[in-house]
């Protein structure tokens, strides 16, 4: 049975699209920024790609056609948004897994290391001590070369959850004009009930004791961030 986190991706796919499509959440950024990291990564061929709450992988799909990957595994807690990037990546000549359940408890049965790990969008859902164990994890997983690259919302530090929330609602409100009131309804509802945003600051220190660098930080708007991490420093 799905979790209810999840009915706002699966069965109101098309309001999410609407939103992309409208780039609202700077998903036109987000696929230039991602297109540009790969040249942060060592290995040239032969990429493994880890995908932490992939969706149906459609924003990234297009550009990692024209890479050189040849192993992409999506992990996502619906099974219909896993199916959407199944058919999303069907031209990507890459061996293919995609895996329905919790990130953060897949990743810790992972075997396998990646020159990439990526997360867009999904790691709000966590609580603080979750999304620091699933970057601990990520960093496990990191092939030496490999980045992390994050996309999320962020609260600014000294906002609370309720703040942000109230702040990112009434800018939905005013901003995303292109989607009627029921499709903002839907989010608003999801927003509220799910999103734990954490702060930009708190990934970046929680990086620094896991020995990772950042190597860009990109974030347009303020309410969007994009993050590159790097291992510099081994202890194994
Ligand atoms: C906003 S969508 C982002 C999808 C895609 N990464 C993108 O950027 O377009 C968030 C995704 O995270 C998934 N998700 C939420 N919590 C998750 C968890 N704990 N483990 C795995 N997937 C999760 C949802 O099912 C949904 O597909």
């Amino acid at each position: 049975m799905e979790q209810a986190s999840t009915l706002l991706f699966s069965k109101h796919w098309d309001v999410y699209q609407e939103i992309i499509a409208n780039n609202y959440m700077l998903h036109r950024e987000i696929a230039d920024y991602f297109e540009r990291s790969f040249a942060h990564i060592e290995e040239k061929k032969g990429i493994r790609v880890l995908d932490l709450g992939c969706g149906d992988a459609g924003q990234i799909a297009g550009t990692l056609k024209f890479k050189q990957v040849d192993h992409y595994t999506g992990y996502d807690l619906s099974q219909p948004a896993l199916d959407l990037a199944r058919a999303n990546l069907q031209d990507l000549p890459a061996i293919k897994e995609f895996v329905c359940g919790q990130m953060e408890v897949l990743i810790k049965q992972e075997q396998e290391h990646f020159q990439l790990v990526y997360s867009s969008y999904a790691i709000h859902h966590l609580q603080d001590s979750e999304k620091k164990q699933l970057l601990t994890d990520a960093c496990r997983r990191l092939a030496k070369g490999g980045i992390i690259i994050i996309i999320d919302v962020f609260r600014k530090q000294g906002q609370s959850r309720d703040e942000y929330l109230d702040s990112y609602i009434s800018w939905m409100g005013e901003s995303w004009t292109a989607i009627d009131l029921p499709g903002k309804e839907l989010v608003w509802e999801h927003v509220r009930q799910f999103d734990f945003p954490t702060t930009i600051e708190n990934i970046i220190e929680w990086s620094a004791e896991l020995g990772l660098t950042v190597i860009k930080h990109f974030s347009p708007d303020g309410r969007h961030h994009m993050l590159t991490l790097k291992r510099t420093r081994y202890a194994e």
